[in-house]
């Protein structure tokens, strides 16, 4: 297998762990290179569910090196809670102890990174972006403002203690002045860093240069993006994105490799769409159809628990992801979804409802989305049971039919298809 990097191809929770699970059985490093506990990514083995959200689903293996690269952001109450719940559903600590390593160059989401994002969205009250509220877009900023604490500084008391008296009294102003939350003593933010450090302490990969080093020439790796195309910060759906680059170039920078190592770029598209949080969605379905959709695929959120909105395949923004997302092949997930379903539409362009223009490229102003409607193609559903199929011969002929106008849409092989969240319930091409 080539250097591989899933990337979500839609607003997120496409199926991406249950798809990097599987590949992971022929790589030797996993690397998590972007986003934080905001993602919430679910890996079915045998009867245990497994849900992640910064560790690397690879940590199931025994023997793959998983990699918290630089471009990842970590809140730590996530990071222990996570720990403790896997080690709960039985992973051995051995998985963790010699296999998990952590980027010194991560940043760490401090307690008022989470206050500020909640401060935030209830500020903008009906404009809100409908965030996790993780603190992942206030650590960003920090970091790019250039006032984050990175994982390293735990480990110089000293030096963490003057960034403290550098950031902290502009903090304490935003915090109480523009929110009206409580400001944060140097004293506390201190002792709680001293148990952030004991907590990362033994994943801490001071040697992360000699480990890539090795794993260019050696390994073969992949990458586990979080979130998805749609909610990119610079291509997305924005400001209805997240803060960080979920697009397959966004793993070069996240991990610490460059252009040339990744040879693969799976793309992970749900056989519908759904989106978690505010922003535009054309083929929304706010009809029976959408529960239905919601109700069969459990579309809740992994990280929220919030109902995920549902609607019908977006041709549109398929193709805008293939283009900037960089994807080379695509993976199709949840297939058996509709195996009930009498009629399947698929939308191929955006009409516009002044002009009646038909546009196959995706509008990128999205207060714009409103003055569009889907143009859809209609497909006679399969109704039968799908999730034994084990090859592409034993879909149902209706199944392909709908697949092999997805791969035309896309103009990228479909090398993947899942029937089912279990490891087995996969169909390669
Ligand atoms: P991720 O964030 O992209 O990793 O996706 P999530 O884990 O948030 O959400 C995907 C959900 O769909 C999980 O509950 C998976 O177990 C489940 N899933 C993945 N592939 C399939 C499939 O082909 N069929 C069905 N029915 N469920 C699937
Ligand atoms: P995985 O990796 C789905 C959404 C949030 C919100 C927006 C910004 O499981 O696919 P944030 O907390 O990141 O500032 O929220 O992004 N969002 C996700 N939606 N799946 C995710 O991750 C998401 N991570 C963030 O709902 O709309
Ligand atoms: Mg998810």
């Amino acid at each position: 297998m080539k250097n591989t990097v899933i990337v979500g191809a839609q607003f997120g929770d496409e199926g991406k762990a249950k798809i990097t699970d599987i590949l992971a059985e022929n790589a030797q490093m996993i690397v998590r290179y972007q986003g934080g506990c905001n993602a919430g990514h679910t890996v079915v083995v045998g009867d245990k569910t497994y849900k992640f959200h910064l560790i690397p689903s690879g940590i199931l293996y025994k023997d793959k090196t998983c990699f918290i690269g630089a471009g990842v952001v970590l809140y730590p109450d996530s990071f222990r809670k996570e720990l403790v719940d896997l080690l709960t559903q039985g992973v051995p600590n051995d998985h963790f102890a010699n296999n998990l390593k952590i980027s010194p160059l991560a940043h760490i989401t401090m307690p008022y990174h989470i206050d500020l994002d909640g401060g935030s969205e209830s500020a903008l009250g009906a404009n809100k972006i409908g965030t996790t509220k993780k603190g992942i877009g206030p650590t960003y900023t920090d970091k790019y403002a250039r006032s984050g604490i990175r994982m390293e500084d735990l480990f110089d008391k000293k030096r963490l203690e003057e960034k403290l008296d550098i950031i902290l009294p502009a903090k304490n102003l935003t915090l109480e002045r523009v929110y009206g939350l409580k400001p944060y003593s140097k004293e506390y933010l201190l002792e709680l860093c001293e148990e952030y450090r004991e907590l990362f302490e033994p994943y801490v990969c001071w040697n992360w240069q000699e480990l890539l080093e090795d794993a260019k020439k050696n390994k073969t790796i992949l990458f586990e993006g979080a979130q998805g195309v749609l909610l990119d910060i610079d291509y997305g759906t924005y400001p209805y994105v997240t803060s960080s680059n979920p697009i397959a170039g966004g793993a070069g920078v996240g991990a610490g490799v460059g252009p040339m190592v990744i040879g693969e770029a799976v793309g992970v598209f749900k056989a519908y769409i759904t989106r978690v949080g505010e922003g535009p969605f054309v083929t929304e379905l706010l009809d029976d159809t959408g529960e239905e959709i919601r109700k069969v695929g459990a579309e809740f959120g992994t990280t929220t628990g919030r109902p995920r909105r549902c609607g019908w395949f977006d041709g549109v923004i398929a193709r805008y992801s293939v283009l900037v997302g960089g994807l080379s092949c695509a993976a199709i997930t949840k297939m058996d979804v509709f195996d009930k379903f009498d009629e399947i539409k698929l939308c191929v362009g955006y009409r516009n409802i002044h002009t009646d223009e038909i546009i196959e490229y995706y509008p990128t102003q999205v207060h714009t989305h409103c003055d569009y409607v889907p143009v859809y193609e209609y497909f006679e559903g399969w109704r039968e049971d799908i999730s034994k199929a084990r090859n592409f011969d034993e879909l149902p002929k209706n199944a392909k039919v709908y697949l092999a106008r997805l791969e035309d849409l896309l103009g990228i092989p479909i090398k993947i298809i899942s029937v089912g969240p279990k490891r087995e319930q996969t169909i390669f091409i």
